[in-house]
């Protein structure tokens, strides 16, 4: 292929980027959007405070531009994120014990239920575990509320939208370690006992400090024999010219050998758009020209 998504595609997998709904009047941004990509993901506006800014009030607007554009064109959407400590609205930062997790149930029920048949995969819960070596949940207004609170929250989308895929998407789980071992225990056990999930995503969110991994190919692999497919959903790597286009190519690479990592996404369209305060992180520069990342990644697929 000439293009990432169809690439892609020839392997039966899609290639994504997020989206940003304020940058869809920008005719250099939708031009790559609409040549490369085959998967869209909202960068912000599906979250808990775009959607829900005051209490059952759900605003689906800027959220529709993106889906909307992306129906127009064939591509996918992948819905993020249901269930976060994160972008909380304040209503809901302010809510605690049985009133947050009725909250949230509402939330995952009245937002998955909207967007229901339209959405390819869903966050449904997103960073809930901690950093660091304890494998322990990241404690959170919704991790009080009980420690069945990321069951509930994929048994509630389940029901709101039977076709979605249902991901728990992180970070630095990436690799083998304290915080990915913690998340393959909880999906082994969601497995065991039958709670709804059908994907895990891997953020992939790279940089001097956080590189690829050694063992990113088995840890997508270890996942992937628990019988849910992967995802690399956020892909971002700091760094330039041929160093960062080789990681591209290993994170590509890693992907297409596991049979069920299903699609790669990556985390903006130029290192403008990039949510990273600087550098130069993503596939294209900031006038929308190719970067020596971007040839890696389409020779990798
Ligand atoms: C980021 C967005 O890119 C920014 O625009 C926003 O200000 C903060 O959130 N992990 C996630 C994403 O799951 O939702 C985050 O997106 C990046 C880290």
């Amino acid at each position: 292929g000439t293009t990432l998504g169809a690439s892609a595609a020839e392997s039966g997998r899609y290639f994504g980027t997020a989206v940003a709904a304020n940058k869809l009047s920008d005719s250099t941004y939708v031009g790559i959007l609409n040549r490369e990509f085959n998967s869209v993901t909202p960068e912000n506006e599906m979250k808990w405070d775009a959607t829900e800014p005051s209490q059952n009030n759900f605003t689906f607007g800027n959220a529709d531009r993106i889906v909307n554009h992306a129906r127009a064109n064939g591509m996918r959407v992948r819905g993020h994120a249901l269930a976060w400590h994160s972008q909380q609205p304040g209503w809901a930062q302010s809510l605690s014990g049985s009133a947050l997790r009725s909250a949230m149930v509402n939330h995952i029920t009245r937002v998955a239920t909207y967007y229901r048949g339209k959405i390819h995969s869903w966050d449904v819960v997103n960073e809930a575990f901690a950093d660091g070596g304890s494998g322990a949940r990241r404690d959170s207004n919704l991790q009080r509320t009980g420690n069945d609170w990321i069951e509930v929250a994929f048994r509630t989308a389940r029901a709101a939208d039977p076709d979605a895929k249902l991901c728990y998407n992180d970070y630095n789980t990436d690799g083998q370690n304290a915080k990915s071992n913690a998340v393959y225990a909880m999906v082994q056990d969601f497995k065991a006992r039958g709670v709804p999930i059908d994907c895990v995503g891997f953020q992939s969110h790279f940089n001097p400090q956080s590189p690829v991994p050694s063992d990113y190919q088995a840890n997508l692999q270890r996942f992937a024999n628990l019988g849910v497919e992967v995802q690399i959903t956020e892909l971002d790597i700091e760094g330039s010219g041929q160093a960062q286009a080789d990681n591209y190519g290993r994170v590509i690479r890693a992907c297409l050998a596991v049979a069920r990592c299903t699609g790669i996404t990556v985390w903006g369209i130029r290192d403008s758009d990039s949510w990273r305060a600087s550098g130069t992180p993503l596939l294209f520069d900031g006038s929308g020209n190719k970067k020596p990342a971007y040839t890696s990644t389409l020779n990798a697929l």
